[in-house]
């Protein structure tokens, strides 16, 4: 006998397709974004995208091959909930490498791009009504994650002064107004680019830490700094969360990896979590994972490419009539001052979509109260684009 389905009452299959409130969250703009650009280019136009975070090379070599010799012969099975051994152990000798730190491969854990890292992190330290504190402007899924956790996200506003980070002084106001239980910073930073100093970094930690609020540390554009080497929270506070990916640096965003440095009392947590919601990590991606560490001289020659595109936008779109940006100290965003063109950046966007062909993110994804007045632009493209985009900006900004 065949099931038959019967036609429920209006009320009843409203009431059945409704989201959830806490599913009520704001859409990344940015893929609006791309979509309208991937119409341009449908219709036969050229379309420089400039509006994406995400490098156009493919992950370092090392790492497709080793994913090719384990699909053909390997088991791709289950790894442990934390991670594969040998890539956690990896991840910590890049620690001891790259900045001096002596780390517990058992502090590491593996995780879905830096983004699951957000979601086990956030479960393990916060109870849902707990208030984080976050950059204003920031990377829109922090906020976007924690309301959907329930948490409350703390938008602290930053700006030129404060080097567009948060200083222990505005933390502490923001504790005292309501008690905080966590901080998240991003340094190099989305949207803005800019990094903090590591005195800067040192002393916002010791605030947080004094007055009992939680640290993570947004770590993923590491690799990629200009200005200064960056800093890990790694090397300054045992109870600092650190979260990372091999999606930038590592040019590997579709493999869905990355990796959190977690306190040790927090690991056992994160452990649970990760085995009841995901099991583990893609066994693939891990294998890979471990073996982009040995393609890092690959990387390096892309990260020259990105430093030029730097200097091709720092030099030239002041001549193109685009002289207002933050400091551009590292990851591959430039976050651009449009007040003189416009107050609404959404709209200025899709015109210079439309008439210039330069897809560019309007700052509304990352700043709800100032970002009608900003525009951030990806430079991880090839050079060529970058000057053809400077071509098109000055063009499109002298028509008016
Ligand atoms: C600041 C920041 N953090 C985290 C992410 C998430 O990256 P993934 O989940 O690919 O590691 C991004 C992606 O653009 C980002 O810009």
């Amino acid at each position: 006998m065949t099931a038959s389905f019967q036609p429920l009452p209006d009320t009843m299959s409203g009431l059945l397709a409704k989201a959830s409130r806490r599913s009520e969250i704001a859409p990344f703009i940015v893929m609006d974004v791309m979509e309208r650009a991937a119409r341009i280019e449908a219709a036969g136009g050229h379309v420089i995208h400039m509006e994406v975070g995400q490098p156009a090379a493919p992950a370092p070599r090392t790492a497709r091959e080793a994913a090719r010799k384990a699909l053909d012969h390997g088991r791709i099975g289950y790894t442990m909930a934390l991670g594969m051994p040998s890539l956690r152990a990896r991840i910590a000798r890049h620690y001891a490498e790259t900045y001096n730190v002596d780390l517990d491969p058992g502090r590491v854990v593996v995780t879905t791009g830096s983004s699951a890292g957000f979601i086990l992190a956030f479960l393990a330290m916060f109870e849902p009504g707990d208030r984080v504190a976050i950059a204003n402007p920031g990377y829109p899924p922090y906020r976007h994650i924690l309301t959907a956790l329930g948490c409350e996200p703390v938008l602290i506003e930053t700006d030129a002064a404060s080097r567009w980070v948060i200083t222990p002084e505005a933390l502490a106001e923001a504790h005292a107004k309501a008690p905080l239980k966590g901080v998240l910073v991003a340094s190099p930073a989305n949207p803005t680019g800019t990094m903090m100093r590591p005195e800067a970094l040192a002393e916002l930690i010791a605030t947080a830490e004094g007055l009992g609020i939680r640290f993570i540390s947004d770590e993923i554009y590491h690799g990629l700094d200009y200005a200064f080497p960056a800093t890990t929270a790694a090397s300054i506070s045992p109870h600092a969360t650190v979260i990372h990916s091999f999606s930038k640096y590592f040019c590997m965003t579709g493999w869905r990896v990355g990796w959190m440095v977690m306190p040790e009392g927090l690991v056992r947590a994160a452990e649970r979590l990760q085995q009841n919601l995901s099991i583990s990590v893609p066994t693939l991606s891990q294998i890979a994972a471990e073996a982009a560490f040995d393609g890092a001289a690959e990387m390096e020659e892309l990260k020259h490419g990105y430093e030029e595109n730097r200097r091709i936008l720092t030099a030239g779109l002041p001549l193109a009539g685009l002289p207002e940006f933050l400091p551009v100290d590292g990851a591959f965003y430039l976050y651009a001052d449009v007040s003189r063109f416009t107050d609404d950046s959404a709209a200025f966007a899709r015109r210079l979509l439309d008439e210039a062909g330069v897809a560019a993110t309007p700052g509304v994804d990352f700043d709800p109260h100032r970002g009608h007045h900003f525009l951030r632009l990806s430079y991880a493209g090839a050079a060529a684009e970058m000057r053809e985009a400077v071509e098109r900006i000055g063009g499109f900004l002298r028509k008016g």
